[in-house]
C-alpha cells in the first residue's frame, strides 16, 4: 500500500511537470485528485483497514494528496505569471509615438485672439471694460448719439429691425451712451462686441466686431486722441509705425477723424520694385475712425449725468473693426475666411 501511494505521487509529479498549460494542470488534478481518482478513494478506504495499517496508511495517503496539490498549485502559479508577463509585452502601447492622425488640439479663434490683444493694449491704459447689448433701442443706436431723422444709416435697408424702436446695433458706439448714464467723468472704457448690418459681400459680413473707446475727462483735447491711438498702433502693428489723422464726419464727433496706420509691408508705397498690394501705393493703411465726443451727445446725458456739461468736460471716442485689424495683421486675403471655420485655416494661428 504505501508502496502504490509513493508510485502515484512520482507518476502524478511526472505529469504535472511535463504539463504545458494551466488547461493541462486543471485535467491532471481531476485525474489525480478528482473524486474518482486512485488516491482519493485510498484515503476513503484507510478507516476500513487493519487497524495496525491505519496510521502509516493514511498519512502516508494525506501527505501525497498536499504533496501533489502542492505542486499542481505552484506550476499554476508559474503558469499565470508567464501568461502576465506575455500579456503585457504584446500590449505594450508606446504611449511618446504621435498620434496618427494628429489631431488639432484646438484654439482660440484669431478673432477672440485679436480682440483680447486689443484689449490688453487698452487695460495697459488704464481703460476699464465696458458692454452693452446687441439688441439695442434706436434712442441709444442713432438719437443719443446725434444722428439726423433720415441719417440714411436708420434705414431698414441698412439695419435690421427688431421692432419700431428695437434694432441689432449697427456700431458699439451706443455703449458710449450707456456707459455714460450710469458712470459720471472722468471714464476710460473700451466697448468690444458684435455689431450688424444688411451687407454681404468679399469685405462685409452681416455680422462683425468692433471696439469702442471712450475717453472723458476735462481738458481732454485731439493731441491725447492721436497719443492714444499712436500707442494703440505701435503696440499692434509694431514700433516703428506712425499715424495720421485725416478729415472724415461722424454724426456723434465733431471734429471727426479716420485714422491711417504707417504701411507694415513696404517703403514709402514701394515693395520689391512695385506699387505695394498693401496700402495700394499710398503708404497708409486706414484702421479706424475717431474724433472728439460731439457736445450734442453730453447733453443727451446730462440730464442723467450733469457732471457731463460739454461746457466742463471734453471726450474722444475711436471705434474699430477687429475683423479688419485681424486680417491686415495676418495678411487674410477674405473676410469670409473668418466665418467658414476651415480647420486649416484656424489651426495656423492657434
Ligand atoms: N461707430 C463708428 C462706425 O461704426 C466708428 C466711430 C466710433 C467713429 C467712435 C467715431 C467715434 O463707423
Amino acid at each position: 500500500m504505501l508502496e502504490r501511494i509513493s508510485q502515484i505521487v512520482d507518476e502524478a509529479k511526472a505529469a504535472v511537470g511535463a504539463a504545458t498549460t494551466s488547461a493541462e494542470l486543471e485535467e491532471l488534478r481531476i485525474k489525480w485528485l478528482g473524486r474518482k481518482a486512485e488516491l482519493p478513494n485510498i484515503l476513503r478506504g484507510v478507516k476500513d483497514l487493519d487497524p495496525s495499517e491505519r496510521g502509516p496508511a493514511g498519512k502516508a495517503a494525506n501527505q501525497a494528496r498536499v504533496e501533489l496539490e502542492g505542486a499542481i498549485d505552484t506550476k499554476m502559479a508559474s503558469f499565470a505569471g508567464a501568461e502576465l508577463e506575455l500579456r503585457l509585452v504584446e500590449d505594450a502601447v508606446d504611449i511618446t509615438l504621435p498620434a496618427h492622425p494628429q489631431q488639432f488640439p484646438g484654439g482660440l479663434h484669431l478673432l477672440t485672439q485679436t480682440m483680447r490683444e486689443i484689449e490688453d493694449v487698452f487695460l495697459g491704459l488704464g481703460y476699464g471694460i465696458a458692454e452693452g447689448p446687441e439688441v439695442e433701442l434706436v434712442a441709444y443706436n442713432f438719437d443719443a448719439l446725434n444722428h439726423a431723422p433720415h441719417h440714411p444709416a436708420r434705414s431698414p435697408s441698412d439695419t435690421f429691425y427688431v421692432g419700431d424702436s428695437v434694432l441689432l446695433r449697427t456700431h458699439t458706439s451706443p455703449v458710449q451712451v450707456r456707459t455714460m448714464l450710469v458712470t459720471p467723468p472722468p471714464l476710460y472704457v473700451i466697448a468690444p462686441g458684435r455689431v450688424y448690418r444688411r451687407d454681404d459681400d468679399a469685405t462685409h459680413t452681416p455680422q462683425f466686431h468692433q471696439i469702442e473707446g471712450l475717453a472723458v475727462d476735462e481738458g481732454i483735447s485731439l493731441a491725447d486722441l492721436k497719443g492714444t491711438l499712436l500707442a494703440f498702433a505701435k503696440a499692434i502693428f509694431g514700433d516703428e509705425r506712425e499715424i495720421r489723422l485725416r478729415p472724415h464726419f461722424f454724426p456723434f464727433t465733431e471734429p471727426s477723424v479716420e485714422v491711417d496706420v504707417s504701411c507694415f509691408a513696404c517703403n514709402e508705397g514701394v515693395s520689391n520694385g512695385e506699387r505695394c498690394g498693401l496700402c495700394k501705393g499710398t503708404a497708409w493703411i486706414e484702421i479706424l475712425g475717431a474724433g472728439m465726443v460731439d457736445p450734442n451727445v453730453f447733453a443727451s446725458v446730462a440730464g442723467e449725468q450733469p457732471a457731463y456739461d460739454p461746457e466742463k468736460v471734453q471726450g474722444f471716442a475711436f471705434g474699430l473693426g477687429i475683423e479688419r485689424i485681424a486680417m491686415l495683421k495676418h495678411s487674410v486675403p477674405d473676410l469670409r475666411l473668418l466665418y467658414d471655420n476651415d480647420i486649416r485655416f484656424l489651426e495656423q494661428f492657434a
